[in-house]
């Protein structure tokens, strides 16, 4: 029988530089979407998608991610005396129980294969998820939750997939398709940020995967790839070139790059015109900039 996916890798141990100042001394990851750290849509979409153990690949500088999985006992106790329930439920959901979460360190930036690398002994012997904060989608099914319900149809190694435009793909991992079967492609290759006009497809990788354990297997050669760094993505394909399935996933929703100034932005006017109590004034603002500015052209 097919093992379980249980278990999820976030990785969450980048210095945040693009954000500089702000993360000088918050984790990028705790920014808020709305009023929502980042790392809790994460969260929240790999509880969707089954996962019941929550590994955290950290670095120096990230307490208050850690603190925030915490309960806040003093603060619970202040809405409950002042009986807002409300604030209180949304308190409790972010609670993670004793056990299902877990902390790993990586002591050294070599690179995003590196962090998963870093994890290896708390996954052990069974399929896993990797989902990278940053990529925030936006979707009516969470697209952890659409990924864990094909691989349980196909198994193998799968990683979100989206098209983007062809100046685009050097910023990328890229898919060399082998079969396209549109939700689904197989792949006969893959390439982490390929030179500017050499990119195998159109097909981008975004920050979801479900991956077998060969790859950590693979990550063990520590292998240094694309920007001199260990990359999680020639782990993969090493893994096929050994014989294993990677599908690419075409999945339904929308996705921001968290990790640009930009895409953090319009990740937020997304999520707060979703907000009935936050839709109309936004709107109203939204149009009235951009009447006035067209009125000036
Ligand atoms: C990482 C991966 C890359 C993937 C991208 C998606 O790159 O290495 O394959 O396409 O995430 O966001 P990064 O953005 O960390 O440079």
């Amino acid at each position: 029988m097919r093992s379980k996916l249980t278990k999820a890798i976030f990785p969450v141990a980048g210095l945040g530089t693009r954000f500089l100042p702000a993360t000088k001394s918050v984790p990028k990851e705790i920014m808020t979407l709305v009023d929502r750290p980042l790392v809790q849509y994460a969260i929240d979409e790999a509880r969707a998608a089954g996962i019941k153990e929550f590994i955290f690949v950290t670095s120096r500088g990230k307490g208050a991610l850690e603190d925030y999985f915490d309960e806040a006992p003093q603060l619970e106790r202040e809405l409950r005396k002042k009986g807002k329930d409300e604030l209180l439920e949304i308190l409790k959901s972010t609670n993670m129980d004793s056990g299902e979460i877990a902390y790993t360190r990586q002591n050294k930036a070599l690179g995003l294969g590196h962090a998963v690398w870093c994890a290896r002994r708390l996954i052990g012997n069974e399929p896993f998820a990797v989902i990278l904060p940053d990529d925030v989608i936006a979707a009516e099914k969470p697209c952890l939750q659409q990924m864990a319900e094909a691989f349980r149809e196909t198994g193998g190694n799968m990683v979100a997939a989206m098209e983007v435009p062809e100046d685009k793909a050097s910023a990328y991992g890229m898919l060399d398709i082998k079969e396209d079967h549109g939700h689904m492609v197989s792949t006969k290759g893959m390439v982490e940020k390929p030179a500017p006009g050499e990119q195998p497809s159109n097909l981008a990788v975004i920050g979801r995967y479900i991956l077998t354990p060969t790859v950590l297997q693979k990550l063990n050669k520590k292998k240094t790839g694309a920007g001199g760094e260990i990359q999680l993505t020639d782990a993969i394909d090493a893994a096929r070139d050994s014989g294993e399935e990677v599908y690419g996933f075409r999945f339904d929703g929308q996705r921001f790059d968290c990790g640009s100034k930009a895409g953090f932005l319009q990740a937020t006017v997304a999520f707060a015109l979703e907000r009935a109590e936050l839709r109309d004034e936004l709107w109203d603002y939204i149009y009235d900039l951009v009447h006035t500015a067209k009125a000036a052209e």
